[in-house]
């Protein structure tokens, strides 16, 4: 029935070509392929998860030594199992496994299923990765999109947005879909995993050696390093504050911060609320009167989680007292010597 319907439907270009490719140039002889047995192709699929294969690779031997097959993991205590996976990371992994053969003990008779719903229904199978197992080991065409294969077919085909956008992802799992060959899909699921991996990657892309070059929209529009599209940047939210920097002759006063928080223990201008009554505040601070203000033009500094505008007043001040603990009074030279944060040198430069 495969056979006759692949004599039927044509083949996308796309399908074509990268088959072609993985024939010649795909990877062969990783340990998990040249079988058909759906447990050897399930664990590396799952070590594969965000995983690169090079590091995949002793550790699924390893694992394939102790737990040959559903039977012995499933006999196995989990933390025999969590051993086995000890430092590939991602340990839900191991411990979703070891829950997934249970079960297909229980429901399947030891028997990994063969149907996508039952496979999907294993605790730590997604879509994705239930479509690479019945693809090697059954034969059957399911469509995977993993990350390596959203980059390149968001690029080939021109494909706007963050992968990570639920209407961008479905537009992906459609064109996926609707690329899927009617024969060879073993071959043409290795071959997406293998370009995405090793030709189509994220920076320096082989496009030389990448047998859809031709037809790659990314390519022919120089937009390789846009697509796909990266997370939306979220807005920050927005704090100010007021920064005073106090003058005497040639002498500013800084203060030093509180370990913790940002700019800890770092050196900074005093900073005050919006309200302050300034020449309150300096009797306060220094026993001293403000003799000329000015203000300085506000701007805005990013940082990760906020991004915070400051307003700095220069503030030419009478002889002040003496400056107190965690404070000091430097000459220019001096206050450009101290641990700053980037704002503060900046505004120490605009009014040297
Ligand atoms: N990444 C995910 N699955 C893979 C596989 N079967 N071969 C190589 N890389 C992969």
């Amino acid at each position: 029935m495969g056979t006759r319907l692949a004599a039927q439907v044509p083949m996308s270009d796309f399908a074509r070509h990268v088959i072609v490719w993985q024939r010649q140039h795909g990877r062969h002889d990783l340990p998990w392929q040249n079988t058909r047995d759906p447990y050897r192709i399930w664990v590396s699929e799952i070590m594969l998860q965000q995983t690169q294969v090079a590091t995949v690779i002793p550790y699924y031997r390893r694992f394939m030594m102790r737990f040959p097959d559903i039977a012995s993991l499933a006999a196995a205590p989990e933390d025999a199992v969590l051993a086995q996976w000890s430092g590939l990371g991602y340990y839900s992994r191991a411990r979703n496994l070891h829950a997934a053969v249970q079960r297909i003990i229980e429901r399947h008779q030891g028997i990994f299923p063969q149907a996508i719903d039952a496979i999907v229904a294993l605790p730590g199978i997604g879509p994705s990765t239930a479509a690479a197992i019945a693809a090697f080991a059954f034969g059957a065409r399911g469509t995977i999109l993993d990350g390596n294969v959203k980059r390149v077919l968001a690029r080939c085909f021109g494909m706007e947005g963050f992968p990570g956008d639920k209407a961008v992802e479905a537009r992906l799992w459609a064109l996926a879909q609707s690329l899927l060959p009617h024969a060879d899909i073993e071959c043409y699921t290795q071959a997406l995993m293998d370009m995405g991996a090793t030709l189509c990657t994220r920076t320096k892309p082989r496009c030389a050696a990448c047998p859809v070059s031709e037809m790659c929209i990314a390519r022919r529009e120089g937009r390789i390093a846009q697509l796909p599209g990266r997370k939306p940047r979220k807005a920050l939210p927005e704090r100010t504050t007021v920064m005073l920097i106090l003058r005497h002759g040639d002498e500013i006063l800084l203060e030093k911060r509180a370990p913790k928080g940002i700019w800890g223990g770092l050196w900074s201008f005093p900073e005050v609320a919006r309200d302050t009554i300034l020449d309150d505040y300096l009797r306060a601070r220094c026993g001293s009167h403000a003799r000329r203000v000015m203000r300085l033009a506000p701007f805005t500094h990013a940082f990760t989680h906020f991004r915070l505008t400051i307003d700095a007043l220069l503030v030419d001040i009478a002889k002040p007292m003496a400056s107190g603990l965690g404070a000091m009074w430097l000459d220019l030279e001096a206050a450009r010597g101290a641990a700053l944060p980037s704002p503060v040198r900046r505004l120490l430069d605009a009014v040297a």
